[in-house]
């Protein structure tokens, strides 16, 4: 959708991307401002400023004259318009849950049959790129609706490390102001009031220290102390407990809406999100860690990469016989491609290993390295964007791997793994394990289910006296640092390959 917006420069200090957030106004940012991401770019229709060295090398000439710059580089002067292009309001965004015949009950799917709330609780998940929430009615215990959004902070940066970058950086209000806006909104189409109607947050620590206005400075470094991660009620909100500041409520949920907590068999839980959040155990113990696998499963970082948007290409297959490459591809709606989403990511890795026009070093065919690997018209796969797949992959990987062995469980001894997250319930499992990413001996136990932290806050929703049940679990979980562990340096080198 194009949007335009007409304004007034009071600061040649602040540049355009901050003068928008100061009014609320989204633009995506993933890079958080450093102009690296290219993802702000918007046209002046008027009052265009000088084009800085990063709009010279985003942009042709003829971009540049027709007023294209990055709103993050930009510092206009006086009176200017700009126009944008914003598909990220149609994002698609998981709320299903399932995690099979032996789940503890955790159902979040929508009962249509036209009840009426007698008794309305909201349930949300607050991600780091997408929001969604389900009204509960907690005498019948049925999920009447479930809404979804994009969660617009991202106009402060795709990932977690920026957001508490910009809350650091003097923005903790406008952070606090965008989350609780999305809220109100959300829960509005829901037919309730955001301030009055009892609501369950789940969500990553930094999501919930920035929608509680809590300060974020303690978060971003060593040793990476949260300021409150306990279960406790602020007004109407019931704000659900973490283990750390890596490991919030939003696994918490997913180890509960799972039943790990209560199978005496060991069972891991992946979070396939920029944080790689995982956590294995059973009953009696659970471990948990988070590992840095960035962005690029959700499209950011990446140079063609897009959210899950209508037009991201989602599926690729390539073939090579000799000289001839052909691609194959399908888009999100089956709309003209813009781009790449996270499954498309992790599919043109795939395809490109399997073609080896990738090698096992991740290098790309000289052929290629130019230009990047073409898969539609404007839509490439670069060299860089393999290292970020590798990096992201590995990261997973050795994270599952160090937490199984210092939990001292072979894969013979896991009975389940699950991948929880939007992008989880997406991607082709065994490509995923083809480029590494998942171990192959577990594929006959992995099962993809959807948003379990959504799935946790409904639970609670339907029965408030699970508190404890969250209480425990946060409490009993311990937290392994990954941080200079030497087990997950070593797999994180051997993952960085493709192939055995
Ligand atoms: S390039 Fe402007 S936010 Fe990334």
């Amino acid at each position: 959708m194009k949007h335009t917006f007409k304004g007034q420069s009071d600061s040649v200090q602040k540049s355009l991307l901050e003068q928008l957030q100061e009014k609320g106004i989204f633009i995506p940012a993933d890079c958080g401002g450093i102009g690296r991401c290219g993802k702000c770019r918007v046209q002046f229709l008027s009052g265009a400023p000088e084009a800085s060295d990063d709009d010279q090398e985003i942009f042709d000439q003829a971009q540049l004259d027709a007023g294209w710059r990055l709103a993050c580089k930009a510092f206009p002067e006086g009176e200017y318009e700009i126009a944008w292009e914003q598909a990220e309001d149609e994002m698609e965004v998981a709320t299903d849950f399932a995690a099979g015949a032996d789940d503890a009950g955790a159902d979040a799917r929508v009962d249509d049959s036209g009840i009426e709330a007698s008794d309305p609780v909201i349930a949300i998940d607050i991600g780091t790129t997408t929001l969604a929430a389900s009204l509960v009615d907690r005498a019948s215990g049925k999920v009447l609706d479930t809404k979804t959004s994009v969660n617009h902070q991202r106009s402060f940066g795709a990932d977690v490390i920026a957001r508490i970058q910009a809350s650091v950086n003097g923005m903790r209000d406008e952070l606090q102001d965008s989350i609780k806006k999305d809220l109100t909104g959300l829960v509005s189409n829901l037919g309730q009031d955001f301030s009055s109607v009892p609501v369950i947050i789940s969500g990553n620590t930094t999501m919930e220290h920035l929608l509680l206005g809590l300060p974020c400075d303690t978060l971003g470094v060593a040793p990476y102390t949260p300021v409150d991660i306990s279960l406790h009620q602020e007004d109407n909100m019931l704000i659900l407990p973490g283990i750390s500041t890596y490991v919030g409520a939003d696994i918490v949920s997913g180890i509960i809406a799972c039943g790990m907590d209560q199978s005496e068999e060991v069972s891991l839980l992946i979070d396939l999100g920029t944080n790689g959040e995982m956590a294995i155990g059973n009953k009696d113990r659970i471990l948990v860690a988070s590992t840095a696998a960035g962005p690029a499963f959700e499209g950011g970082n990446i140079s063609c990469g897009v959210a899950g948007i209508p037009g991201a290409v989602s599926s690729v297959t390539v073939e090579k016989d000799g000289d001839d490459v052909s691609v194959s591809y399908q888009t999100i709606g089956n709309k003209p491609p813009v781009g790449l989403c996270g499954t498309g990511v992790m599919e043109v890795t795939y395809e490109l290993v399997k073609t080896e026009i990738v090698d096992e070093t991740g290098m790309m065919d000289e052929d290629y390295e130019d230009d990047g690997f073409p898969i539609a018209e404007n839509v490439t796969f670069s060299d860089q964007d393999v290292r970020e797949v590798q990096l992201a992959k590995s990261a997973i990987r050795a994270g599952a791997e160090t937490l199984m062995e210092e939990f001292g469980v072979e894969y013979a001894g896991v009975a389940h793994l699950y991948i929880a997250g939007g992008f989880g319930q997406k991607i082709n499992l065994e490509k995923a394990a083809g480029i590494g990413m998942l171990p192959e001996e577990l594929l006959d136990r992995t099962k993809a289910v959807g948003n379990s932290s959504l799935a946790g806050a409904v639970m609670i929703a339907k029965d408030g006296a699970l508190r404890e049940r969250f209480a425990h679990v946060a409490d009993y979980a311990d937290e392994v640092s990954l941080t200079g562990n030497p087990t997950f340096n070593d797999l994180y080198m051997e993952y960085m390959m493709f192939g055995e």
